[in-house]
Order: C-alpha cells, then structure tokens, then sequence
C-alpha cells in the first residue's frame, strides 16, 4: 500500500515527505542509499519476501502482540478507557524487532557482509544483533559510552549475541554520537556493508522502510479494536524518540481523522531548561544525519546536546514524516518530563504488574495526565514500545530501592 495524506506522497519518488526527509549526502552514499531503495522496492512485493517476514513475525517475534485493558489503571484514573498495546512482549522486549527483522532479510537478500548500526538504550543494538544471528550476518554496534553504563543489561546481550560493540566517547558520547560513528564506518565500504538504521530517520529510503516494517502494530491494533469494541480507538499514543514505534502505532489511522493521534516527547528536566529533547515542540526546520526534518540546533546551526532520562528518545532530530505530521496538524505532538515519566513507570508497574520501558513511560505518562479528563466512553491505546527491564537498575537507584 502506498501511504499519502491530504494528496501529499509518503513519501514522494525522491523520499520527501512534503518538505522534509530526502537524501542529503556525499555522493557516494546517495549511490548506496538508491542501490538499497531499489532492492528495497524490488523485494519487498515478492512473495517470497512477504512469507518470510510474516513467518517471522508470527512465530519468532510472536506476534500479535496482544491489546489490554488496563482495568485496574482505568478504574484508578476514573475516566478513558486505556487499553496497552504489547509491544514489551515481542522476542527482545521492544518494537524495535519488527524493522531489524526487515533490515536484516533486506541484507540477506542484497548480498551484503556487514550490517552496522547506532543504539541509544540498546534495545535497537540487541534486536539487529538477534535478527543478524538469525539470519547469519556479521553485525556491529555503535553505542555512547554514557548510555553503555547505564543499559548494561542489554549491552551484554549484544555481546552474547555475537556483535561486535564500539564504544563512542566523543561529544556527549550518547545517541548522537553513535548515529556520526556508526555512519563514518558505513562510508568505508556502502558497497558490501549495510547500515540499518533504528528508527524513521537518515537518508531516504530508511525513513519509509523503518515506518513501513513497523506499521503491522497499527493494523493490529485496529483489527484488535475492532474485534473489542467494533470501532477505531479514540487516541493512538506513543513516545517519540526517532518516532518509529509511534508511526507504527499511527500509519493505519492516518486517514482516519476522528482517531487522535498523540506523540510525547521527553521534556527532561523541563521545557524551560536546555535539559530536554522534544525535537517537534521546541526544534525548527533544518537538517541533520542526511535528512530534512525538526531539529534542536543553536544559531550556528550545530545539534544541541539533549538530555532524557530514557536513553533511546534524547535524539535532536526526528523522522521527517513526523515533521510533516506536525506541520499539517494531523498529529499533536505534546511532552513528559523525567519526573512524570518515573511515576508513570511505577505507576504503571504496580497497578498492572507490567513495568515499561522508560522510553515507553512517556506514553503512559500522558494517560495518567490526560485519561481523567475525558469521559468514560473514550478509549485510549496506548503503545507500549518495550519493556524495563533494561531499565531496572537504574530506576532502583534513582529511587533508593537498592
Ligand atoms: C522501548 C523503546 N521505545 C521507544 C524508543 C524510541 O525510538 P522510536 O521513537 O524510534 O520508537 C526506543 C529507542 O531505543 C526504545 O528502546
């Protein structure tokens, strides 16, 4: 299915999503990019292509992953109904699965030799690693030294699973900074190596490959509604890092207009601080890591350092089709800050003995904020991108649970 909104392409021919995404690269890595657009495009219609993935999704991933009514929450909150997609019970514990699973058969397929790739909390590193092992192609994996001490759960896994791990130490040695290392690596050999990229972001065609291997979550979730109560939900919400687990949750009721779409963004320490990453709300128009897109940059145009408490959303840029959602309204993109996104990960941990990954506490963050405004008869989902695991240790000695 080719996806448009109000007539604007999903993007167009050349990847522009209105005006934003494109290829902003050396010349050499826009061969690349059209070299892995054109297999992309090619293979991806087959059947062949089409089984595996399906296969894969179903009985290696595990999915669908399932709709819950989070009864006990709602009845605390005493408004909307808020409903939990699943996706913290995929193999892997993330969304993430759904794209390296793609990338990785996209590699297969073109013959490549080495997939590379950045990781903010880990959860992209450890599922292209997964997805590599399976399909029995050499991976490596850039990561902050910052975000390595504090995800060291999933740093082991890579490990474990047979990736090769560089440590990025330079600038703020966070997400950023593994996106410019992963990508300096690509650029030694785009011809026999591929660089999966772990969200809707980077050069066309990643922003609408990523979105289109992640759209499955939105599909089920308006079957699952469907089957449920018999109509769209009311609110789809999802935390915004890159954007790719919420553009999963939005593809299939872009159309839609009577079903809201939310994205959060991390406010940090606040909006009014330069502790914080929310891209969309506070950013502007420019560009970054080889696309058109919001970012958060000072007057000499260079990315801001960003700051969230959850290591896979403190990201200066976005995907571009985000930032053309939010420039045509379709989309309300809103913020949580750390504080609020720590309640609702214990929140959402003892009343419903499901612990979400930080990154996926800013969803719930806003259902705790916004779920008693509205009546009963609204129902909300609310995407769970990953589970906490990862984050565990680091929550306890935040909160002196040690
Ligand atoms: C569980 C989880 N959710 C969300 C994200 C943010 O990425 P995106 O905005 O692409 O979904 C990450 C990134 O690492 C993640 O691990």
């Amino acid at each position: 299915m080719e996806h448009q909104i109000n007539g604007i392409a999903l993007p167009n021919r050349e990847g522009f999503f209105g005006v934003y995404g494109g290829q902003f690269i050396p010349p050499d890595l826009k061969q690349a990019m059209d070299d892995i657009n054109a297999a992309y495009e090619q293979i991806r219609h087959t059947e062949e292509f089409q089984d595996e993935l399906k296969d894969l999704f179903a009985n290696y991933v595990g999915r669908p992953s399932p709709l819950f009514f989070a009864k006990r929450l709602t009845d605390q909150l005493g408004g909307a109904e808020i409903y939990l997609k699943r996706e913290d019970l995929n193999h892997t514990g993330a969304h993430k699965i759904n794209h390296c699973l793609g990338e990785a058969l996209l590699a297969k397929y073109m013959g490549k030799t080495k997939v590379i790739a950045e990781t903010g909390a880990g959860q992209h590193g450890v599922a292209l690693a997964t997805a590599c092992a399976l399909v029995g192609i050499p991976c490596e994996i850039h990561m902050g030294q910052v975000d390595i001490e504090k995800e060291h759960p999933n740093v082991v896994k890579m490990k474990i699973l047979g990736a090769r791990l560089i440590s990025v130490t330079r600038g703020t040695a966070t997400l950023k900074d593994a996106v410019d290392s992963a990508f300096e690596e690509y650029l030694k050999d785009p011809k026999n190596y591929i660089y999966a990229i772990g969200s809707v972001v980077g050069p066309h065609p990643f922003p609408m490959m990523v979105r289109d291997f992640q759209a499955i979550i939105g599909e089920e979730i308006k079957v699952q509604t469907s089957a449920r109560f018999g109509a769209n939900p009311d609110y789809v919400v999802a935390c915004v890092g890159g954007g790719s687990n919420a553009l999963g949750a939005f593809t299939a009721f872009l159309n839609d207009p009577d079903v809201k779409l939310v994205g959060v963004e991390p406010a940090g320490h606040g909006l009014d601080t330069d502790m914080h990453s929310a891209t969309l709300t506070l950013g502007k128009p420019s560009q970054i890591h080889g696309m058109a897109c919001y970012v958060l940059e000072n007057d000499q145009g260079e990315p801001l350092p960003v700051h969230s408490i959850a290591s896979g959303l403190d990201y200066p840029g976005v995907g571009p089709q985000h930032s053309l959602l939010k420039d045509l309204g379709r989309v309300e993109y809103t913020t949580a800050t750390d504080q609020e996104c720590l309640d609702a990960f214990m929140t959402l941990s003892r009343v419903e003995g499901i612990v979400p990954a930080l990154e996926s506490s800013h969803a719930v963050a806003w259902a705790l904020r916004e779920a008693p405004k509205l009546g009963k008869d609204i129902k909300i989902v609310v995407n769970i991108s990953g589970r906490g695991d990862k984050d565990a240790d680091y929550v306890a000695a935040k909160l002196g649970l040690n």
